[in-house]
């Protein structure tokens, strides 16, 4: 089906960049640069200094990237990592696959973790927390890193959906041991494929990670036992080419969320996210637009009907699937978001047109 306002924008985005993009691609085609080559450590750098931090080391998948991130930070077998159940899943299971246990808490209102809730989950076990950026949009890392230092905590951050995202003048991914991020094609800055990567202003992390994406390998030696988990040359060349664009593309995200914000206010039903300018700690960059509606299912239906693309991300939150054996969380909020939470295209080549299309759309439903 063709939407009239499609959820995301891969085909316009690459048009827009199609001579720069197709540029990159040949360049590195033509040099035969596949494996860890010069973009790798062009984008690496470039990052980030984008970032402030010290080390950016490229892997195949925010996923992977969380993994290595809490491996290289030694969480392991009988460690617990308290984090939320309101994300991806892969923010719990990069925790399970390092033989950890999660524990699960509920976030507020924001959608992010409820600081007021870490305390009562730190059991002597407790290693890390794990607070996810959700929707470009910081968690209180203030809270946080205070909570942290106070038990002896690392900090890992989930900031697959926060790039350029701030809390007090401070980048996602900048405040724990290491930030994670993903460049899965739907994200901010979005790869040909999937892409991550881990910064850290850790020396030691940085150096394990590079080990870990690589089978461990250090010519001559081999230094642990590793994967296969570089990221592409042939990504990094496209992501350098797009990464110029990100402030622009965060302006643009922030005024789309504006007027959206305006365009949904009267609508009684509907409780908006926070809008840009409303706290000043907070600079969100709208990964995703998320709203928390009534009769959430009725108006996926409707707005697919009128031609409006929307995502139900999580309509069973991840720690109520039976087979991931969670469910002896009880999660009040983030159980009723998964029955409320619906998210409208946002993306900067979205015209004002089409912006203004959706906000009409969802001011019929709830006329009706
Ligand atoms: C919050 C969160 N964490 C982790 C990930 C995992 O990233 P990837 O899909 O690149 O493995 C994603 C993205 O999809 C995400 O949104």
């Amino acid at each position: 089906m063709s939407y009239k306002v499609p959820f995301v924008g891969y085909k316009i985005q690459y048009q827009n960049l199609k001579e720069e993009i197709d540029e990159a691609v040949k360049s590195v085609l033509n040099r035969g640069d596949l494996i860890l080559r010069k973009d790798v450590e062009e984008f690496e750098k470039n990052l980030s200094s984008f970032l402030g931090v010290k080390y950016a080391v490229g892997v195949n998948s925010g996923t992977d990237a969380l993994i290595f991130a809490l491996k290289a930070a030694g969480i392991g077998p009988g460690d617990e990592v308290i984090t939320v159940s309101h994300t991806f899943v892969a923010s719990i299971a990069s925790i399970i696959h390092v033989g950890a246990t999660p524990v699960l808490i509920d976030v507020r209102e924001d959608f992010n973790m409820d600081v007021n809730k870490i305390e009562e989950a730190v059991t002597p076990r407790t290693r890390a927390i794990l607070p996810v950026h959700l929707n470009g949009r910081v968690c209180q890392m203030d809270k946080i890193m205070e909570i942290a230092k106070s038990h002896n905590l690392i900090v890992i951050e989930d900031a697959a959906q926060a790039l350029g995202a701030k809390f007090n003048g401070e980048m996602a991914g900048s405040f724990g041991s290491a930030g994670c991020f993903s460049f899965y094609p739907a994200k901010l800055l979005g790869a040909a494929g999937d892409a991550g990567v881990v910064v850290t202003n850790n020396e030691e992390i940085a150096e394990k990670i590079r080990l870990f994406r690589n089978h461990g390998q250090k010519p001559p030696e081999i230094i642990c036992y590793g994967w296969t988990s570089r990221l592409d040359n042939l990504q990094a060349a496209i992501l350098n080419v797009k990464l110029k664009y990100l402030p622009e593309w965060i302006k643009r995200r922030r005024e789309i969320a504006e007027i959206y914000n305006k365009g949904l206010a009267d609508i009684s039903q509907v409780k908006l996210p926070p809008t840009p300018d409303s706290d000043e700690r907070y600079f969100d960059i709208y990964q995703n637009y998320v709203l928390k509606v009534q009769k959430r299912d009725e108006l996926f239906a409707f707005l697919k009907e009128k031609g409006v693309e929307t995502l139900i991300k999580d309509p069973i939150a991840v720690h109520r699937h039976p087979n991931l054996e969670l469910s002896h969380f009880h999660l009040p909020y983030t159980e009723q978001l998964a029955k409320e939470v619906i998210s409208l295209p946002l993306y900067p080549e979205l015209t004002n047109e089409q912006i203004q299309y959706v906000i009409d759309c969802v001011k019929e439903f709830y006329a009706k």
